[in-house]
């Protein structure tokens, strides 16, 4: 049997009741990390994905990351439960829809203030007082940001989902930089459609077929695809990738 490649390695996951979050929370417990798995609403669905890790010393966190005192209370919540804390994943967010039309100055502010704080302050939160802790603690550290194809191909149905991403991806290129002389590490991952909660309503019937169909490998993502590519980023193998965004949207977006 193969060494587990984050013993006892600290890991603070967002978004870890279902999707991505959940599927990263489960690869860093298979490869011997201790994480701390936040959820904002679905307690239930979060204390199932904890149920199914291998390991022990994880747990779950309520944290409504739209209200920034949350954001700011987490980090600290998980390293004081961790001991400490070597990774942050920053992945939950939120996705809302509308065509330009229907917006009206209010619903277009109320779309701008949540998915604003959800996808970039809170990220942007809880990277400071992440990397914070590391600095203090001395060890290094890494934080990987799941960022969104729609950063770069714009998102005309959610204009702020994908300003949300796009900051998250200067934030990432700022802090790689920034952190470099305390040995963290600072990634962002960008995939496009993957199979959750988050993209089904855009995946199914005669338009979801169409938006696979447009990807050149025919299908999504698996959140298991994702998982992978995270603990890649996160590993020591990986530190000379700092500052990078990782496309994973199945060639169905070339930045050249
Ligand atoms: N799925 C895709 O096609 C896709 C494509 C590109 C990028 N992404 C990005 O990948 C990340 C994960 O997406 P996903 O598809 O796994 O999403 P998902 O299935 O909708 O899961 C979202 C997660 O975020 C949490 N969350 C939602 N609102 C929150 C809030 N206000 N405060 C704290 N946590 C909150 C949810 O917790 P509760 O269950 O407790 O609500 C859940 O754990 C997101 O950043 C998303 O933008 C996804």
């Amino acid at each position: 049997m193969s060494r587990p490649r984050f013993p006892g390695q600290a890991v603070l996951v967002t978004g870890a009741s279902r999707g991505i979050g959940a599927a990263v929370a489960l690869a860093f417990a298979r490869e011997g990390a201790r994480v701390a798995l936040q959820y904002a609403h679905d307690g239930a669905a979060a204390r199932q994905v904890h149920g199914a890790l291998p390991g022990g010393g994880h747990l779950t966190i309520r944290a409504d990351l739209g209200r920034r005192e949350e954001a700011t209370g987490l980090v600290e919540k998980a390293r004081l439960a961790l001991g400490g804390l070597n990774i942050l994943i920053n992945n939950a967010g939120i996705y809302r829809t509308r065509r330009f039309e229907a917006y009206d100055p209010l619903s277009w502010r109320q779309d701008w203030d949540d998915l604003l704080m959800v996808n970039l302050t809170a990220p942007a939160e809880l990277a400071f007082h992440a990397a914070s802790a590391m600095i203090r603690a001395g060890h290094g550290g890494k934080i990987i940001n799941i960022s969104s194809r729609g950063a770069f191909r714009g998102e005309p149905e959610s204009p702020a989902y994908g300003a949300a991403k796009a900051g998250l991806n200067s934030l990432t290129g700022s802090l790689a930089v920034a952190l470099a002389p305390y040995r963290i590490s600072v990634c962002a991952l960008a995939p496009g459609w993957v199979e959750t909660d988050m993209a089904q309503p855009y995946l199914s019937g005669k338009p979801g077929r169409q938006r696979l169909a447009d990807v050149p490998l025919g299908r999504a993502a698996r959140t298991e695809e994702i998982a992978a590519a995270v603990l890649f980023l996160a590993s020591e193998e990986a530190a000379y990738a700092s500052g990078t965004i990782l496309d994973m949207n199945g060639a169905s977006y070339l930045r050249t």
